[in-house]
């Protein structure tokens, strides 16, 4: 039983036969029948095959997520259609001898990057550079798009601070397609800070510092990508987990500290996420970073909401754990609230009753009874040797741009739903309109404000990070995450480009408008949610 080193024999725990049963059901768990049928399994798993049977992907210096250098060299990413296997759309880049799908580029702030997309896909496409200060000629945005065989130049220089980006398409109208098919990768930008921590805590890349892209992929049909009119509206759920592009993965990992750097690549799905350990004891972790990179300080969590395009930086500790035990990455209930979708709510409620009885596209039934904010568990650490003690995590891990206070009036943006269509202040996305006009150089706070009759959607804006001020009326189940007095959450800290704004909830956020571009640049602010971004709903917003 090779595989089987989580498998303790007959006289486990409860809390680990229960734990079992939640790693076997991981993936099924995801779908009602299976349910049910989970308490009927046979207590011994060695009896029934290995759920978590598949070796995690860990970026190294080729092949899948490898690591490539882009400060100084000019690469090709070819966007391409792969025959089968994950990802069915990927970036293949070649350098120096060796071949990269979806690589992890590498660069260090104020590198100057070229990067050549070649399209060799049937379909058009561009790419966006997620979280980047960048001007609107390399953003990627999707207001000039890169046809089937042709390619286009990037060419800018990274100006954010060290932390985990990310980049994936943005034609507008086909974006949820082609990122749910995977195509996209993760941008890891360094600096002093980053080498300082990593060095602190004797934490090297591709060994104890792991990147995780977490999503989501309909089992009857990986690859194919037929949202019904309900996934258009709810956004495309899956009802299998993947990591790192791969289905029931595990990872090997000695009894120490890791890093995790986590991605939601998924189109819809949120994950809350947590760890358990096989003898039921506390996984303890720390938050140490967000999407613009490291927080001020560590701050210590049980669990957390992770949006589409969110990324967290965590420190976990499998110190107390046995040789032969293990250790899940989860994501636990909630409750998904979407209101949006309840029986007699007008516009909303008849957009998802007319999807019934309807034809349904491949893959639609299992969507339909799939559950949003259902339990499964994501990944499997089996513990292989003993580590070396953990040494203490600074204090102090980085310094945040200080922020200039605010010049004017809160500027509202409100979500809602109206004539089958999510919008932000009653408009949809229209390339002809400009609807939010910021001077340069301008503070502004932008209160983004849901509707209860709505679902959470995660707000992101182009070029520019911000500051999450407060969150008002939040849903209760977010109070016992609340770290301040504003109701701010831990993801909250730091500096962000996406937010996850819930039904009936208010979140103001800072945004610095100063950039170094000449002219007047052209982002966007819209719901990553890609279903609804593809639906429109997004603005343009002009920086003059
Ligand atoms: Cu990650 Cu406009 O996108
Ligand atoms: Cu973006
Ligand atoms: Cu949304």
């Amino acid at each position: 039983m090779a595989t089987n080193g989580d498998h303790g024999g007959p006289h486990r725990p409860a809390r680990r036969r229960a734990l079992e049963r939640l790693a076997a059901g991981a993936i099924a768990a995801l779908l009602p029948a299976a349910r049910a049928a989970a308490p009927t399994m046979p207590a011994d798993l060695c009896a029934t095959p290995a759920r978590f049977d598949v070796p995690l992907p860990v970026p190294g210096r080729e092949g899948l997520l490898g690591r490539l250098a882009v400060g100084g060299q000019a690469i090709t990413l070819s966007a391409t259609a792969r025959a089968g296997g994950e990802p069915r759309l990927a970036y293949v880049a070649r350098a120096e001898g060796r071949d990269y799908l979806n690589p992890t580029l590498v660069a260090r702030t104020g590198a100057r990057v070229r990067i050549r997309l070649a399209n060799r896909t049937t379909e058009p496409t561009v790419t966006h550079w997620h979280g980047f200060t960048i001007d609107t000629a390399n953003d990627g945005n999707g207001e000039s798009l890169v046809p089937a065989e042709a390619a286009f130049e990037y060419a800018f220089t990274v100006r954010n601070r060290a932390g985990l980006y990310w980049y994936h398409p943005h034609p507008h109208g086909t974006t949820a397609s082609q990122v749910q098919r995977g195509l996209l990768g993760l941008f890891a930008v360094e600096d002093d800070d980053e080498q300082a921590l990593r060095r602190a805590l004797a934490i090297v890349p591709g060994d104890t510092e792991i990147p995780l892209i977490l999503h989501d992929r309909r089992s009857a049909a990986p690859g194919a990508y037929n949202p019904s009119a309900r996934d258009l509206l709810r956004g495309w759920y899956g009802d299998e987990a993947l990591v790192n592009f791969t289905p029931r993965p595990y990872l090997d990992v000695a009894a120490r500290r890791y890093r995790l750097r986590v991605l939601n690549g998924s189109n819809a799905r949120i994950f809350r996420l947590g760890f358990a350990r096989d003898d039921g004891g506390p996984v303890p972790f720390l938050l140490i970073g967000t999407d613009g990179g490291l927080l001020e300080r560590p701050v210590s969590v049980s669990e957390l909401f992770l949006a589409p395009a969110e990324r967290v930086d965590l420190l976990v500790d499998f110190t107390g754990l046995a040789v032969g035990g293990y250790a899940l990455l989860e994501s636990r209930a909630f409750d998904p609230m979407h209101a949006e979708v309840s029986p007699g709510q007008g516009a909303e409620g008849s957009a998802d009753a007319a999807t019934h009885g309807m034809p349904t596209a491949s893959g639609d039934a299992m969507a339909t009874s799939h559950s949003d904010g259902a339990a499964f568990a994501l990944l499997q650490f089996r513990v292989r040797e003993r580590g070396e003690p953990a040494p203490a995590v600074p204090d102090r891990l980085s310094t945040l741009p200080r922020f200039p206070e605010s010049t004017g009036d809160d500027r509202p943006l409100r979500l809602g739903f109206a004539k089958r269509r999510w919008r932000i202040n009653d408009l949809v996305y229209d390339v002809g309109a400009t609807p939010a006009v910021v001077v340069r150089n301008a503070v502004e706070t932008w209160l983004i404000r849901n509707y209860h009759t709505s679902m959470p959607h995660a707000m992101h804006l182009h070029g520019f990070q911000f500051r999450v001020l407060e969150r008002e009326t939040s849903p209760d189940q977010l109070a016992p995450l609340a770290v301040d007095a504003r109701g701010r959450l831990a993801t909250d800290l730091g500096l962000k480009d996406t937010v996850l704004v819930w039904p009936g909830e208010s979140v103001r956020i800072a945004i610095d408008f100063r950039h170094p571009f000449p002219g007047p640049q052209v982002y966007l602010f819209h719901c990553h949610n890609l279903e609804h971004e593809d639906g429109g709903m997004m603005l343009r917003v002009k920086v003059g």
